[in-house]
């Protein structure tokens, strides 16, 4: 009987895991993957993505992206974050307007549409200015965020350059609009949206820089 239940649980678990991959536009294939393998699959085919489609990602994969977010460990459960997600294309045209006028070059790009690598959906990620781990923290929700972006096809990119623009007197109003709460300061934004082109090679990663200690 415990062989029969065990049998039956692993075989729910692998249908639960059959996905499809995309060979190329015109061949999916279906592939059985456990869900160890669906994890690392997520964490190592995503890339910072910096050409997206038009349209803002859909409000209720986003919706599951920020709770994923927020399910990430924080020191003593504190949850030291602030999590401000905008789609409003204004939003991020007013921003890149002033972006631009700082940095004239940035407009010069190929393909330039915004400041946030043309994304369409973007969220600004704070945490309190004293804090014993708040970036740590924000650090891990960020990276929650975009690998359960990956596993649903929604790319991602985080920004630091956003920071000091939406620091700067110019975008004080739409600093604003953000609602931040007080003594919170903002400390990365991250670009979401449905990839358009081929997802990047991944940058070169040094593994000496982490090894066993005997
Ligand atoms: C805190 C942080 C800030 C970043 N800021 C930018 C940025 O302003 N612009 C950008 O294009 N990429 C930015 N990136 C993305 C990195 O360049 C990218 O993660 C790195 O090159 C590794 O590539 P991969 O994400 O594709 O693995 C940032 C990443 C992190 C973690």
């Amino acid at each position: 009987m415990r062989a029969l239940l065990k049998t039956t649980l692993c075989t729910a678990l692998v249908a639960a895991f059959v996905g499809c991959v995309n060979v190329n536009e015109s061949t999916t294939v279906k592939v059985e993957r456990s869900a160890e393998q669906a994890v690392i699959e997520t964490i190592m085919t995503r890339r910072s993505v910096r050409d997206y489609k038009e349209e803002a990602v859909d409000r209720e994969q986003m919706a599951k992206v920020i709770e994923c977010g927020i399910y990430a460990p924080s020191a003593i459960n504190m949850q030291p974050w602030a999590v401000r997600v905008v789609d409003d294309k204004a939003f991020l045209d007013g921003v890149t307007e002033i972006a631009v006028k700082q940095n004239p070059e940035l407009a010069e790009q190929e393909g330039f549409r915004n400041f946030f690598r043309n994304a369409p959906t973007v969220a600004f990620i704070a945490c309190p200015v004293e804090s014993y781990s708040g970036e740590y923290d924000c650090g891990l929700l960020s990276e929650n965020m975009m690998l359960s972006a990956w596993s649903m096809g929604i790319g991602s990119c985080c920004l630091g350059s956003v920071v000091p623009v939406m620091n700067s007197e110019e975008a004080k109003p739409y600093m604003e609009r953000l609602q931040l709460p007080e003594d919170y300061k903002l400390l990365v934004a991250i670009a979401f949206g449905y990839p358009a082109g081929e997802n990047p090679i991944a940058p070169e990663r040094d593994a000496t820089k982490a090894y066993y200690v005997e």
